[in-house]
C-alpha cells in the first residue's frame, strides 16, 4: 500500500499540533477551549490512574442489550472477550492464508456495535471545505446503493489496534497499565473492497482550500470519566484521503459484518487502527484543521520522554506473533513445525529471527507473503526435553526498523514492540 512521507500520520500530526496549540483549529464540540477542558478533567482522571485507553462506559442504543456489545458468536477457540473487545486468539491462525477470516478478526468496540438499517443509512457529507458549504443539518447525501455503484477499489490492508500488546508491558516488564488488556491478537489483515473516499469527497464538491476530513462513526457517544465525549471520530488530511482510504462495505468477499462497521467503514492503510472509523455517517471536510479527542487526548504517548501534550502515534511498529495457544502443549523429541506472522507499519518484512531456546536462527518466510501486508512464517524445532520451553520471535522490516528486548513505556501504554516470550510446555 502507498504511503507517501506527506500522508504519514508523524507528518499530519506535528503541522496540525502546532495549530491546535496556537488556537487555529475547530471541530464540532472540539474547540480549543472545550478541548481543554476535557482535557483539564481528564488529566485529573488519569492521574487517578482510573482512565487509560478508551474503556466503554457508555449507555446502549434503543434495541441493543449492553450485555452484548458485540453481535458475532465469540466461540472461545477463535476469539477472547474483553469488555466490549474481542481478541483474536493467535493459535486459530496456524493454516490459515493471508487473510483473517471475519468470524476470528478481533473487535475494538469503544461501546457496541449499532444496528444500523442499510436501507435507510445515508453519508452525510457537510463542512466549508465543501462548495457551497453544506451544513451538517442539510449534507450532501450518498446512499448505499448510490456508494456501490461508483467503480470499486480493493485492498489487503492490515488494522491494528494501537494497544495491541499492551498485556506485556505489565507481564514482561513489571509496568501494569489500566486500559483493555491485550495480547497480541488486536490485529487482523483483510481484503476491504469499496469507494475511494477520495471518489466521493470529488462528488460532493471538494474545495482546492480543504485541509482536514473528519469521519464520525454512528455509534453511541463515548462517555469516559464523566465526560461525553461525542461520537468516535479521529480527522485525517486531504492528502491522505485523496491517497489510498477506502469507504468499505465489503471484508473478505462479504458484505461487511456488524461488529466491522456495517454497512460502510472507513479503512486507512498504514494508520493506527483508531483512524479507520467504523459505521461511518457524517464526514465533516473543513478548511480548517480538525481535532478529536481521539487524536489529542487519546492515541497518543504521555509520560517520561514526551512533552505534556504528548507525542502522537506514528505507525504501526514491528511485531511478531507465533500462531500458538498460550502455553501450548507440544510433543517432546518430535519435529514441530512452529509457524507464526510479523508485521510492521513501516511495510514488509525483511528478515524473521526465531530462539527456541538456543539462539536466534533465521525463520523461513513464506513466498507468497512477500512485500504484503504481513509476512507468515516457520521454523523447524525438536524439543529436547520435557517441561518449559521459551519462544522467541522477532522481524526487521524494510527500513531496517527491528524489535527491541524491552518496549518504552508511555502513560496509556502503546505500541509495544519489544520481543514477546511465549511459554510452551513440551510433554
Ligand atoms: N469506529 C467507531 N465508530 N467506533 C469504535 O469504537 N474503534 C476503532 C476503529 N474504529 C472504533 C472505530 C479502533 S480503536 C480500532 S483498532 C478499529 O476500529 C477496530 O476495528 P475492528 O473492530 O473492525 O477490528
Amino acid at each position: 500500500m502507498r504511503q507517501s512521507p506527506s500522508t504519514t500520520e508523524a507528518a499530519h500530526d506535528a503541522g496540525r499540533s502546532r495549530q491546535w496549540l496556537t488556537g487555529q483549529a475547530h471541530g464540532p464540540g472540539v474547540d480549543r477551549d472545550r478541548l481543554l477542558e476535557v482535557g483539564a478533567a481528564m488529566a485529573a482522571v488519569t492521574a487517578a490512574a482510573a482512565e487509560r485507553e478508551p474503556v466503554a462506559v457508555s449507555s446502549a442504543p434503543v434495541g441493543v442489550d449492553p450485555g452484548t456489545p458485540i453481535v458475532k458468536p465469540l466461540p472461545p477457540a477463535l476469539l477472547r472477550p474483553l469488555d466490549t473487545n474481542a481478541e483474536m486468539h493467535w493459535s486459530a491462525m496456524a493454516g490459515q492464508g493471508h487473510v483473517v477470516p471475519n468470524d476470528r478478526f478481533f473487535v475494538r468496540n469503544h461501546t457496541v456495535t449499532p444496528h444500523l438499517d442499510a436501507t435507510t443509512w445515508r453519508l452525510r457529507l457537510f463542512g466549508d471545505g465543501l462548495r457551497g458549504a453544506p451544513t451538517r443539518d442539510n449534507p450532501v447525501e450518498f446512499d448505499l446503493q448510490e456508494l456501490r455503484r461508483l467503480p470499486a477499489e480493493e485492498h489487503t490492508a492490515l488494522l491494528e489496534c494501537a494497544g495491541n500488546g499492551r498485556r506485556y508491558f505489565a507481564e514482561q516488564q513489571g509496568e501494569p497499565t489500566p486500559g483493555v488488556d491485550w495480547g497480541l491478537g488486536s490485529v487482523g489483515v483483510a481484503r476491504w473492497r469499496g469507494v475511494p473516499l477520495g471518489t466521493v469527497l470529488r462528488l460532493a464538491g471538494l474545495r482546492d482550500d480543504a485541509v482536514d476530513v473528519m469521519p464520525e462513526g454512528l455509534d453511541p457517544d463515548y462517555v469516559t470519566g464523566g465526560v461525553n465525549l461525542g461520537r468516535v471520530r479521529r480527522p485525517l488530511p486531504v492528502a491522505k484521503a485523496l491517497d489510498d482510504v477506502l469507504l468499505a462495505y465489503e471484508m473478505n468477499g462479504e458484505p461487511l459484518p456488524a461488529d466491522h462497521g456495517f454497512p460502510v467503514r472507513v479503512v486507512v492503510p498504514g494508520w493506527v487502527g483508531i483512524s479507520s472509523i467504523k459505521w461511518v455517517g457524517p464526514i465533516e471536510v473543513a478548511t480548517t484543521a480538525l481535532f478529536s479527542p481521539w487524536n489529542t487526548r487519546f492515541y497518543r504517548m504521555f509520560g517520561p520522554g514526551h512533552p505534556a501534550d504528548g507525542t502522537v502515534l506514528t505507525t504501526q511498529p514491528v511485531r511478531s506473533a507465533f500462531e500458538l495457544a498460550w502455553d501450548a502443549r507440544v510433543p517432546a523429541g518430535a519435529e514441530v513445525l512452529l509457524t507464526g506472522r510479523s508485521w510492521s507499519g513501516n511495510g514488509p518484512i525483511e528478515r524473521v529471527e526465531v530462539d527456541t531456546g538456543d539462539g536466534w536462527r533465521p525463520a523461513d518466510l513464506v513466498a507468497e507473503d512477500r512485500g504484503g501486508a504481513w509476512q507468515r512464517w516457520t521454523v523447524r524445532w525438536r524439543p529436547p526435553t520435557t517441561g518449559r520451553h521459551t519462544l522467541r520471535a522477532r522481524a526487521t522490516d524494510r527500513t531496517g526498523a527491528g524489535q527491541p528486548d524491552r518496549a518504552a513505556p508511555n502513560d496509556l501504554a502503546y505500541l509495544f514492540d519489544a520481543v514477546v516470550a511465549h511459554p510452551v510446555t513440551a510433554c
